[in-house]
C-alpha cells in the first residue's frame, strides 16, 4: 500500500452518542445533475452533498459546456442550447453514473459519444439493459476504440422495454431518454428505487409527463421539450443506514435526522432483529446498540429488499455477533473484497458462492485495511470504531466520494477518527 494515499485512523472503543444530520443521496443529486442537460437554462439543485462524485459529474457537466457553481450545498447548474455530445473518458472511467449521459445527450442532441464505464469493481457490471433499451427507442451504437457512440438515425420513438432486472441506470437511462421521444414509452420490471422516484419527480418538474415512478411499470409520455427547475434532493438512505450502524456498532446511542424511515425499511428491521432498539419520526431514526449483536440472515434485493450498498455495514456489524450469521448477495456477483480486510481485523468470514458465513467473534483488532470502494470504507470504519486499538484505513478518497462531512460527524457523535 503505498504511503502517499490518504487514511482514516479510527480508534476503537468510543460509544457513539448524539445526532447527525444527513444529506441529499448521492445516487440520486448525480443523476439529476446529467438530468439538467435535458433542458437548456439555469437549473437549481439543493441538499446536494460536497463529495467527490458530485466534484467528477461537474466536471463531466462542465465538459458537455454547461456552467456548474455551488454555493454549500445548492448547486446552480446553465445548461447551453447546445451541448458537447461527448462525455470525457477520464472522467466517465471514474464513475459508473456517468453512463447515463448516454440516453440524456441522445435525447438532447440526437447524438452521445461516452467512454464504457468505470466505478467500483464489484465484478462484472455490463451495461447490455441499458444499450437494449435504448436500442427499442430507435438508437444504434457503435463501440470503437474503447468509445461508444449512440445515435437515432430515425429519432428517438416511444416503446415497450421490459427489463430482465429491475436495473437501477437502466431504468434511469430509458427514463432519461424517453421524456424527450415521440410517443409513449412503458418500462417494465422498472426498478423502484427512491432516487429514482425522486428523478422522475424533478423531470415531472421539468414539464416531463411520468406515470408509475416507484411502481414496477413505468410509463412515459414523450413532449417536445421540457424547461429548467429547482429540486430539493431526497434525503441520502445510505448515508443515514451508514450512521445508524456505526451507533449500533458501539453500544451507542444515535439519532439521525432529516432521513426518510420508510426509506431503511428492511434495513431498520434487519438492525432491530440483530439487538438494536430502532425507533423513528417523520424524518428522524434513533438507534440504541446492543451490547454485543445478535446472529441474523439476510439477502440484498433491490427496493423495497435490503440494499446492496448496506450490506458490508450490516457484515461489519455481524462479525462480532453472539453466533453464526449468514448473508446472501443477490446484486452483485463480486462484493467480497472488504471480507478478507474484515477478516485481517480478526473476523471469521468466508464465501461460499454468492453466500457469506460469518462467523461473529467477540473482538475485533485493529490493523491497516484497505477500503476499496464507498461502502468497504465505510464498514472498515464501523469495525475500527469497536476494534481493539487502531484501524488504518487505507483509500480514504472512496469515503469521500460518497459521505458528505464523513470524519466530522463521526467526531461529533464522539469518535476518535482522523485523517492521516
Ligand atoms: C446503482 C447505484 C449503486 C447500487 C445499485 C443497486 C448509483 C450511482 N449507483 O448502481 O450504488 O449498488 O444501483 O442498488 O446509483 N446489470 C446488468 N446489466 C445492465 C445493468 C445492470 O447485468 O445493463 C446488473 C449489474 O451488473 C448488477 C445489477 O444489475 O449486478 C444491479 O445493477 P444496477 O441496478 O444497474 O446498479 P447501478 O445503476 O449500476
Amino acid at each position: 500500500m503505498s504511503s502517499t494515499i490518504e487514511s482514516l485512523r479510527v480508534v476503537g472503543g468510543a460509544r457513539l452518542e448524539g445526532e447527525v444530520a444527513v444529506l441529499g443521496a448521492k445516487n440520486a443529486a448525480l443523476k439529476h445533475m446529467v438530468a439538467t442537460l435535458l433542458a437548456p437554462g439555469v437549473h437549481r439543485l439543493s441538499n446536494v452533498p460536497r463529495i467527490l462524485d458530485v466534484e467528477i459529474m461537474g466536471n463531466v457537466l462542465r465538459h458537455v459546456g454547461a456552467i456548474c457553481a455551488r454555493d454549500g450545498t445548492t448547486l446552480e447548474i446553465d445548461v447551453p442550447e447546445t451541448p458537447n455530445p461527448e462525455a470525457p473518458l477520464d472522467l466517465v472511467r471514474q464513475m459508473r453514473a456517468s453512463i447515463l449521459i448516454l440516453g440524456t445527450l441522445l435525447a438532447r442532441t440526437g447524438e452521445a459519444r461516452v467512454a464504457l464505464p468505470g466505478g467500483d469493481d464489484f465484478g462484472s457490471r455490463p451495461i447490455d439493459l441499458h444499450l437494449g433499451g435504448l436500442e427499442n427507442l430507435g438508437a444504434v451504437f457503435e463501440l470503437q476504440h474503447g468509445v461508444l457512440r449512440a445515435t437515432a438515425p430515425d429519432g428517438l420513438h416511444g416503446a415497450e422495454v421490459f427489463l430482465e432486472f429491475p436495473s437501477v441506470g437502466a431504468t434511469e437511462n430509458i427514463l432519461l431518454a424517453s421524456v424527450l421521444a415521440e410517443g409513449t414509452t412503458t418500462i417494465g420490471n422498472a426498478a423502484r428505487e427512491p432516487e429514482l422516484t425522486d428523478l422522475a419527480t424533478y423531470l415531472t418538474a421539468m414539464g416531463a409527463k411520468i406515470d408509475g415512478a416507484g411502481t414496477s411499470t413505468i410509463k412515459i409520455h414523450g413532449v417536445r421539450e421540457l424547461h429548467p427547475s429547482d429540486h430539493r434532493v431526497v434525503p441520502d438512505r445510505l448515508e443515514a443506514g451508514t450512521y445508524a450502524f456505526a451507533g449500533a456498532m458501539t453500544h451507542g446511542h444515535v439519532t439521525i435526522r432529516d432521513c426518510v424511515p420508510a426509506h431503511l425499511r428492511m434495513e431498520m428491521t434487519k438492525l432491530a432483529d440483530a439487538g438494536a432498539v430502532v425507533t423513528s419520526g417523520d424524518d428522524w431514526i434513533t438507534i440504541e446498540g446492543p451490547d454485543r449483536p445478535g446472529p441474523i440472515d439476510f439477502a440484498t434485493l433491490p427496493f423495497p429488499g435490503y440494499h446492496t450498498d448496506m450490506h458490508p455495514q450490516m457484515v461489519a456489524l455481524l462479525s462480532v455477533a453472539d453466533g453464526t450469521s449468514i448473508a446472501t448477495e443477490n446484486v452483485y456477483d463480486a462484493r467480497f473484497r472488504y471480507i478478507g480486510e474484515l477478516n485481517r481485523m480478526g473476523a471469521d468470514i468466508h464465501t461460499d458462492g454468492q453466500h457469506i458465513v460469518i462467523r461473529g467473534v467477540e473482538e475485533l483488532s485493529g490493523c491497516e485495511v484497505d477500503g476499496c470502494d464507498i461502502r468497504a470504507a465505510a464498514a472498515l470504519t464501523i469495525a475500527g470504531l469497536r476494534a481493539d486499538g487502531t484501524t488504518t484505513i487505507v483509500g480514504a478518497h472512496h469515503a469521500d466520494r460518497g459521505y458528505d462531512g464523513f470524519v466530522e460527524k463521526l467526531t461529533a457523535l464522539g469518535a476518535t477518527i482522523d485523517r492521516i
